[in-house]
């Protein structure tokens, strides 16, 4: 078997964790965010590495508003700082970023951050990473049929699809959420109808190679069947297959 064909071609990520992480050590839980940050570098490499051509990962959803003021702003600075630090290397690497999510909310530095984070790295290729801030499925599904509305579009599911935040992308093949909780918590939801999923107890920031390639080989063991039976889904696609 060509082991490059079980390689997933868009992965996405719940990184869940980081505040257990940090009280585990008495630390405040910001430094757990910030310890999150680094272990998103380190996946960036590994997957460039095994030839995954999308990344998406969860870094605040529609709901994280409801957290301490406190810890809210430290998650906007930190995506500040982070894009002013980090934006150039994944740059070199090939990295092309978009963040997916409403950005009426954001303050004036963040949102110009995104846009200039987007596009200086567009003219990359090797792997396209989304950020997803300040998203949640309920608003994307909402956005969507919202702009489909407005241009007095019809609704289908193609339509709806082109709509939507990830429209530049396929949808996900495998979803991973780490931290032991075993929820969606109004991440991706149109996008992973048929996605695989991995629910890793591992706490974001503790996050390692070895668990990221246990996930690939769990994904690569997996049979996607999108409906067929397992017969259908073993044989080699033909002219008839989808009739
Ligand atoms: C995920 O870690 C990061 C964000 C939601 C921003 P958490 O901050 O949710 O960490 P736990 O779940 O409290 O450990
Ligand atoms: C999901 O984690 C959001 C992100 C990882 C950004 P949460 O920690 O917010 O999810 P719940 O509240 O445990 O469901
Ligand atoms: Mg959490």
């Amino acid at each position: 078997m060509n082991a490059t064909a079980c390689v997933p071609s868009h992965v996405a990520i719940v990184m869940d964790g980081n505040g257990r992480w940090a009280r585990q050590r008495f630390l405040p839980r910001m430094a757990g965010h910030r310890q999150g940050v680094t272990t998103l570098r380190q996946v960036v490499r590994w997957s460039i590495a095994r030839g995954i051509r999308v990344l998406t990962v969860f870094a605040f959803s529609s709901e994280n508003w409801k957290r301490p003021a406190d810890e809210v702003s430290g998650l906007m600075a930190l995506m500040a700082r982070a894009l002013s630090k980090e934006v150039p290397e994944l740059s070199q690497a090939g990295v092309r970023l978009y963040f997916p999510g409403d950005r009426s909310p954001l303050g004036p530095e963040v949102t110009a951050g995104l846009v200039a984070a987007e596009a200086s790295t567009a003219h990359n290729d090797r792997l396209v990473l989304n950020v997803c801030f300040n998203y949640g499925g309920r608003w994307d599904v909402v956005q969507a049929a919202q702009s489909l509305a407005q241009r007095g579009e019809e609704i289908t599911e193609t339509s709806l699809s082109a709509a939507m935040a990830l429209s530049h992308v396929a949808d996900p093949d495998l979803v991973i959420r780490t931290g032991g909780e075993v929820r969606i918590s109004n991440f991706l939801l149109w996008q992973v109808a048929y996605s695989e999923f991995y629910f890793s107890d591992r706490l974001w920031p503790a996050f390692d190679e070895a668990e990221f390639d246990h996930a690939l080989a769990v994904y690569a063991g997996r049979q996607r069947r999108f409906g067929q039976t397992p017969e259908q889904a073993l044989a080699p696609p033909t002219l008839s297959s989808s009739s």
